[in-house]
Parts: C-alpha cells; sequence; structure tokens
C-alpha cells in the first residue's frame, strides 16, 4: 500500500518533518523509495534537468506521462505526484480534469500538482470532488516566469506576502492536500505553514515549513547548468561520471577493457570444422 494523503497530512499534526524529492525516471525513483522517502514528484522541471528545454513551458502531458510511468513502475510505496504542465488545467475545469485524470489512469499516479492560488481554486475544488488529490504551489512559479519577470523570490513586499497568505488559505479551503512554498521568505513560509492546517513543502523557503522538497539531480550535483541558492550537493555525480567515462574511454582504447573476466568463453575447437 503507497503512503496516503491522509498518512502526508498527519505528519503535519505529528510535527514529522517530510521529505519530497522529484524523479524522473525508474532507476532514480527505485532508489529514492528504498530510502524511504513518502513523496515523489515527477516534476515538470524534467523539461529543463532532463530533456534541456530552457524553461518548463515547452513540457506537455505526453512527456510528463511518459516519465510518471516509469516512476511509478520503479516504486512501491511513496505516493506520486504528476505534474500538470503548461495550460493544461488553466483554460477551463474541464481541460483540468481531463489532463489530471491522464496522469491517474493512464499515468498511475495517485496525486497532481498544479501552480497557483485564488485563481486555480476553481479547479482544485473539482479535482478534489472528483477524487483526484491536488497538491497546490504558489510563490515562485516557474510556469509564470514571462509574467513574474524571471526565477525571483517572491512576497518580499507587504502586498505580495498578503496575496501568498491569502492563496496559501484559498488553496486549503478548496481542498489541496499539500502546498509547495517555492522561493518565499522564511519568515514568510513560517507564517503560511503556521497559519494553514495541511503541510508545505518549502523549496528556497526557509527550515519552518512542514516539509522539503528538491530537484534530485541538483542534490545529486548531476544537474550543474545552473545551481539555485536554495540547493545543497550532497554528492558530485556529474564529477564521478566524467571520471568514470573517461576510465571507460581509455580502458576500451588501451584494450584493457574488456578482459576476459567480462568475456565468455566456448570450446575453441569447434571453431575448426567453421567455413567462410
Ligand atoms: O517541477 C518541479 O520539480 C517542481 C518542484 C521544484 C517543486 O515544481
Amino acid at each position: 500500500m503507497r503512503v496516503t494523503i491522509s498518512e502526508i497530512k498527519e505528519m503535519k499534526q505529528k510535527k514529522e518533518k517530510i521529505p519530497m524529492l522529484t524523479a524522473y525516471d525508474y532507476i532514480t525513483a527505485k532508489i529514492v523509495d528504498e530510502v524511504g522517502v513518502p513523496l515523489i514528484l515527477v516534476g515538470d522541471s524534467l523539461g529543463m534537468v532532463i530533456l534541456g528545454y530552457e524553461s518548463t513551458i515547452p513540457v506537455t502531458m505526453a512527456e510528463m506521462l511518459h516519465h510518471t510511468k516509469a516512476v511509478v513502475r520503479g516504486t512501491k510505496k511513496p505516493l506520486v505526484i504528476g505534474d500538470m504542465p503548461f495550460m493544461t488545467y488553466q483554460a477551463s475545469v474541464a481541460d483540468a480534469l481531463y489532463n489530471a485524470a491522464r496522469f491517474i489512469q493512464e499515468g498511475g499516479a495517485q496525486a497532481v500538482k498544479l501552480e497557483g492560488g485564488e485563481i486555480v481554486a476553481e479547479v482544485v475544488r473539482r479535482l478534489t470532488a472528483c477524487g483526484i488529490p491536488v497538491m497546490g504551489h504558489i510563490g515562485l512559479t516557474p510556469q509564470s516566469i514571462y509574467q513574474l519577470g524571471g526565477f525571483k523570490v517572491q512576497g518580499k513586499s507587504p502586498q505580495a506576502a498578503q496575496r501568498l497568505l491569502k492563496d496559501a488559505c484559498i488553496l486549503e479551503e478548496a481542498g489541496a492536500f499539500a502546498i509547495v512554498l517555492e522561493c518565499v521568505p522564511a519568515p514568510l513560509s513560517k507564517l503560511i505553514t503556521q497559519r494553514i492546517s495541511i503541510p508545505t513543502i518549502g523549496i528556497g523557503a526557509g527550515p519552518d515549513c512542514d516539509g522539503q522538497v528538491q530537484v534530485i539531480s541538483d542534490i545529486l550535483g548531476l544537474y550543474t547548468d545552473f545551481v539555485p541558492k536554495h540547493t545543497k550537493q550532497y554528492a558530485k555525480l556529474a564529477d564521478e561520471m566524467r571520471s568514470a567515462i573517461a576510465d571507460y574511454v581509455a580502458e576500451v582504447k588501451s584494450v584493457s577493457f574488456p578482459t576476459m573476466k567480462q568475456s565468455y568463453t566456448m570450446d575453441e575447437s569447434l571453431l575448426t570444422s567453421l567455413s567462410t
């Protein structure tokens, strides 16, 4: 049985911090599950860190479903959340229902995440009423970077802070089971976390959120095109991969790989009877 949204909400009540990570493929998701991470987000960040787009905006439903299925196949225990791509839920409630249902039915996810506050409240209300758990996402919402003017910290003025607090309360009232706070000043995240009863999951939002989410390739030191201030590299896998690949190339060139240890044997006398 996978982790449920009730268990995630209970973790807040028990003051148990909630770790969450992104994953985009079978092998990584399997390891994340083995370590015991309760929430996996198949983030549309895959557009940047896996597919090489400049932002998350070009990401499609087809791409998201492809990766969601792989993550679901690789996991048994965590709750898998599919991230709804740009313009798959904003144009109408009907669009949102159709696309969210695809994450659950085709992708095998147990919940979806979507960006925005009051503007998506009706969508959150309808999805949750129809049985689809929704995680909200406010603060820096990367699908709105053109409107926001770039990847910037949000909620620094009293008006912007008030807006974020109001959006968090509206998402809770609409039925979201948790809310991602991205690039929100730590004191404001603390206040929002105290004011709502559902968990806040921070990324660049300070230590007082109920949980934390990170992009897996950031914490593993695998994606180095841009290293956000809010991340911490727990490994330097890009360096390790470069060195392993260079060793392989050198050994192939010098014929020190493969040896007989990596080769298969046979009775060579059988070869004498072969004609060309
Ligand atoms: O797409 C993503 O990975 C996200 C997280 C950064 C929260 O939305």
